[in-house]
Protein backbone atom coordinates (compact mmCIF):
# COMPACT_ATOMS: atom_id res chain seq x y z
CA UNK A 1 0.00 0.00 0.00
CA UNK A 2 0.67 3.67 -0.19
CA UNK A 3 2.79 5.11 2.83
CA UNK A 4 1.81 9.34 1.54
CA UNK A 5 -1.34 10.87 1.10
CA UNK A 6 -2.86 9.04 -1.76
CA UNK A 7 -2.79 5.50 0.43
CA UNK A 8 -6.32 6.96 0.95
CA UNK A 9 -7.37 7.81 -2.59
CA UNK A 10 -10.11 6.37 -3.95
CA UNK A 11 -9.93 4.07 -7.23
CA UNK A 12 -6.24 3.61 -5.62
CA UNK A 13 -3.92 1.26 -8.23
CA UNK A 14 -2.04 -1.13 -6.27
CA UNK A 15 -0.33 -1.47 -9.86
CA UNK A 16 0.99 2.42 -10.14
CA UNK A 17 2.10 2.06 -6.54
CA UNK A 18 3.96 -0.61 -7.10
CA UNK A 19 6.02 0.95 -10.32
CA UNK A 20 6.37 4.55 -8.79
CA UNK A 21 9.97 4.17 -7.94
CA UNK A 22 10.95 2.49 -10.70
CA UNK A 23 9.04 5.76 -13.05
CA UNK A 24 10.52 8.12 -10.97
CA UNK A 25 14.26 7.05 -11.66
CA UNK A 26 13.44 7.48 -14.72
CA UNK A 27 11.53 10.82 -14.68
CA UNK A 28 14.38 12.72 -12.90
CA UNK A 29 16.53 11.52 -15.60
CA UNK A 30 14.48 13.33 -18.17
CA UNK A 31 12.92 16.59 -16.41
CA UNK A 32 14.41 19.58 -16.03
CA UNK A 33 13.60 21.39 -12.53
CA UNK A 34 10.64 23.33 -13.23
CA UNK A 35 9.52 21.19 -16.13
CA UNK A 36 6.08 21.67 -17.42
CA UNK A 37 4.14 17.45 -17.95
CA UNK A 38 0.94 17.28 -18.79
CA UNK A 39 -0.52 13.39 -17.85
CA UNK A 40 -2.90 11.47 -19.80
CA UNK A 41 -4.82 8.85 -18.07
CA UNK A 42 -4.34 10.34 -14.23
CA UNK A 43 -6.25 7.35 -12.37
CA UNK A 44 -6.82 8.28 -9.36
CA UNK A 45 -3.91 10.87 -9.05
CA UNK A 46 -1.46 8.70 -7.20
CA UNK A 47 1.25 8.88 -9.85
CA UNK A 48 0.84 12.66 -9.99
CA UNK A 49 1.45 12.95 -6.10
CA UNK A 50 4.02 10.90 -5.87
CA UNK A 51 6.25 12.27 -8.77
CA UNK A 52 5.64 15.90 -7.58
CA UNK A 53 6.87 14.93 -4.19
CA UNK A 54 10.31 13.51 -5.49
CA UNK A 55 10.82 15.80 -8.73
CA UNK A 56 12.54 19.36 -8.18
CA UNK A 57 9.71 21.93 -8.50
CA UNK A 58 7.96 20.14 -11.36
CA UNK A 59 4.38 21.67 -12.48
CA UNK A 60 1.97 18.40 -13.10
CA UNK A 61 -1.05 18.53 -15.25
CA UNK A 62 -3.20 15.72 -14.21
CA UNK A 63 -6.38 14.98 -16.61
CA UNK A 64 -8.75 12.05 -17.29
CA UNK A 65 -12.10 11.04 -18.11
CA UNK A 66 -15.10 9.18 -16.69
CA UNK A 67 -15.13 7.11 -14.67
CA UNK A 68 -12.16 8.06 -13.58
CA UNK A 69 -12.72 11.73 -13.54
CA UNK A 70 -14.46 12.83 -11.04
CA UNK A 71 -12.42 10.36 -8.00
CA UNK A 72 -9.35 12.59 -9.37
CA UNK A 73 -10.84 15.67 -8.43
CA UNK A 74 -12.06 15.04 -5.13
CA UNK A 75 -8.77 12.97 -4.57
CA UNK A 76 -6.53 15.65 -5.42
CA UNK A 77 -9.62 18.48 -4.21
CA UNK A 78 -8.26 16.94 -0.69
CA UNK A 79 -4.73 17.82 -1.06
CA UNK A 80 -2.20 20.75 -0.82
CA UNK A 81 0.89 19.99 -3.12
CA UNK A 82 1.95 23.55 -4.80
CA UNK A 83 3.00 21.14 -7.88
CA UNK A 84 0.08 19.58 -8.68
CA UNK A 85 -2.52 21.64 -10.92
CA UNK A 86 -6.44 20.94 -10.91
CA UNK A 87 -7.59 18.36 -13.16
CA UNK A 88 -8.70 18.83 -16.78
CA UNK A 89 -10.77 16.65 -17.97
CA UNK A 90 -9.33 15.13 -21.44
CA UNK A 91 -10.90 12.45 -22.97
CA UNK A 92 -8.01 11.21 -26.00
CA UNK A 93 -11.14 10.32 -28.21
CA UNK A 94 -11.21 14.26 -28.58
CA UNK A 95 -8.55 15.64 -27.37
CA UNK A 96 -9.99 19.25 -27.04
CA UNK A 97 -6.85 20.83 -25.00
CA UNK A 98 -4.40 23.75 -26.04
CA UNK A 99 -1.46 24.51 -23.73
CA UNK A 100 2.70 23.92 -24.03
CA UNK A 101 4.14 21.69 -21.98
CA UNK A 102 7.65 20.08 -21.81
CA UNK A 103 6.47 16.54 -21.81
CA UNK A 104 3.45 14.69 -21.79
CA UNK A 105 3.35 11.17 -19.08
CA UNK A 106 0.93 8.29 -19.77
CA UNK A 107 0.72 5.09 -17.63
CA UNK A 108 -1.00 2.17 -18.37
CA UNK A 109 -3.63 4.03 -21.14
CA UNK A 110 -2.76 2.78 -24.30
CA UNK A 111 -3.99 -1.18 -23.23
CA UNK A 112 -7.02 0.35 -22.29
CA UNK A 113 -8.37 2.76 -24.58
CA UNK A 114 -9.44 1.31 -28.31
CA UNK A 115 -6.57 1.42 -30.37
CA UNK A 116 -8.67 3.30 -32.80
CA UNK A 117 -7.90 7.00 -30.72
CA UNK A 118 -3.63 5.99 -31.88
CA UNK A 119 -3.87 8.69 -34.46
CA UNK A 120 -5.38 11.23 -31.83
CA UNK A 121 -3.57 10.52 -29.97
CA UNK A 122 -0.27 11.05 -31.11
CA UNK A 123 -1.65 14.18 -33.20
CA UNK A 124 -2.92 15.66 -29.42
CA UNK A 125 0.36 15.01 -27.88
CA UNK A 126 2.43 16.53 -30.55
CA UNK A 127 -0.07 19.92 -30.55
CA UNK A 128 0.96 20.13 -27.23
CA UNK A 129 4.91 19.85 -27.27
CA UNK A 130 7.88 22.54 -28.61
CA UNK A 131 10.48 21.06 -30.55
CA UNK A 132 12.92 18.83 -28.17
CA UNK A 133 9.43 18.12 -26.11
CA UNK A 134 9.32 14.38 -24.99
CA UNK A 135 6.07 11.99 -24.84
CA UNK A 136 6.92 9.20 -22.22
CA UNK A 137 4.77 6.01 -22.20
CA UNK A 138 4.96 3.24 -19.45
CA UNK A 139 2.75 0.28 -20.58
CA UNK A 140 3.64 -3.26 -22.37
CA UNK A 141 3.67 -3.72 -25.41
CA UNK A 142 4.15 -6.60 -28.60
CA UNK A 143 7.43 -6.69 -30.38
CA UNK A 144 6.93 -7.80 -34.01
CA UNK A 145 3.63 -9.17 -32.82
CA UNK A 146 5.04 -11.17 -30.06
CA UNK A 147 4.64 -10.75 -26.09
CA UNK A 148 7.50 -10.32 -23.99
CA UNK A 149 6.15 -13.01 -21.54
CA UNK A 150 3.72 -15.48 -21.40
CA UNK A 151 1.86 -13.42 -18.24
CA UNK A 152 1.71 -10.24 -20.83
CA UNK A 153 -0.09 -12.88 -23.41
CA UNK A 154 -2.72 -13.86 -20.62
CA UNK A 155 -3.38 -10.48 -19.49
CA UNK A 156 -4.03 -9.54 -22.92
CA UNK A 157 -6.41 -12.49 -23.38
CA UNK A 158 -8.24 -11.24 -19.87
CA UNK A 159 -8.32 -7.65 -21.27
CA UNK A 160 -9.85 -8.43 -24.18
CA UNK A 161 -12.65 -10.46 -22.65
CA UNK A 162 -13.69 -7.84 -20.84
CA UNK A 163 -13.61 -5.32 -23.51
CA UNK A 164 -12.64 -6.57 -27.22
CA UNK A 165 -11.15 -2.65 -27.99
CA UNK A 166 -8.93 -3.10 -25.51
CA UNK A 167 -5.41 -5.01 -25.18
CA UNK A 168 -1.60 -4.74 -25.79
CA UNK A 169 -0.58 -3.27 -28.42
CA UNK A 170 2.11 -3.74 -31.25
CA UNK A 171 5.05 -1.04 -30.68
CA UNK A 172 5.70 -0.88 -34.44
CA UNK A 173 2.38 0.31 -34.91
CA UNK A 174 2.57 3.12 -31.92
CA UNK A 175 6.06 3.66 -33.04
CA UNK A 176 4.77 4.59 -36.85
CA UNK A 177 1.93 6.46 -36.06
CA UNK A 178 4.18 8.68 -32.90
CA UNK A 179 6.45 9.44 -36.33
CA UNK A 180 3.70 10.64 -38.44
CA UNK A 181 3.25 13.14 -35.01
CA UNK A 182 6.79 14.25 -35.51
CA UNK A 183 7.65 11.85 -32.89
CA UNK A 184 10.53 9.80 -32.77
CA UNK A 185 11.59 7.31 -30.71
CA UNK A 186 14.71 7.51 -28.34
CA UNK A 187 14.22 5.44 -25.98
CA UNK A 188 12.69 1.54 -24.22
CA UNK A 189 13.69 0.59 -21.33
CA UNK A 190 12.20 -2.98 -20.16
CA UNK A 191 10.57 -2.31 -16.50
CA UNK A 192 9.55 -4.19 -14.43
CA UNK A 193 6.37 -6.52 -14.30
CA UNK A 194 6.98 -6.88 -17.64
CA UNK A 195 6.53 -3.32 -19.28
CA UNK A 196 8.27 -0.78 -21.05
CA UNK A 197 9.11 2.96 -20.52
CA UNK A 198 9.03 4.64 -23.79
CA UNK A 199 10.65 7.81 -24.62
CA UNK A 200 9.13 10.01 -27.59
CA UNK A 201 10.83 13.12 -28.86
CA UNK A 202 9.36 15.81 -31.00
CA UNK A 203 11.34 16.77 -33.52
CA UNK A 204 11.52 19.89 -35.82
CA UNK A 205 8.07 20.17 -38.15
CA UNK A 206 10.06 21.81 -40.78
C1 LIG B 1 -5.39 1.21 -15.88
S1 LIG B 1 -5.88 2.88 -15.65
C2 LIG B 1 -4.28 3.64 -15.42
C3 LIG B 1 -4.36 4.84 -14.53
C4 LIG B 1 -3.02 5.44 -14.13
N1 LIG B 1 -2.37 6.06 -15.26
C5 LIG B 1 -2.13 4.39 -13.49
O1 LIG B 1 -1.06 4.10 -14.03
O2 LIG B 1 -2.54 3.86 -12.47
C6 LIG B 1 -6.32 3.36 -17.29
C7 LIG B 1 -6.62 4.82 -17.45
O3 LIG B 1 -6.84 5.11 -18.83
C8 LIG B 1 -7.84 6.08 -18.91
N2 LIG B 1 -8.42 6.08 -20.25
C9 LIG B 1 -8.93 5.05 -20.94
N3 LIG B 1 -9.43 5.47 -22.12
C10 LIG B 1 -9.22 6.81 -22.18
C11 LIG B 1 -9.52 7.82 -23.12
N4 LIG B 1 -10.16 7.55 -24.26
N5 LIG B 1 -9.15 9.09 -22.84
C12 LIG B 1 -8.50 9.38 -21.69
N6 LIG B 1 -8.21 8.47 -20.74
C13 LIG B 1 -8.56 7.20 -20.98
C14 LIG B 1 -8.82 5.62 -17.83
O4 LIG B 1 -9.78 6.61 -17.54
C15 LIG B 1 -7.86 5.30 -16.71
O5 LIG B 1 -7.52 6.42 -15.95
Amino acid sequence: MGNEVSANFELFNNAADNNKQFITGELKRLLVPGARVLEIGSGSGQHAVHFVSQLEDVSWQPTDREPYFDALERNLGGITLSGVRKPIYLDIAQFDIAGSFDAVFCANVMHIMSADLIPNMMAGVASLLDSGGLFILYGPYKYEGAYTTLSNEKFDEWLKSRDPLSGIRDIEVVQAKAKTNHLDLIEDIPMPANNQFLVFRKSSEN
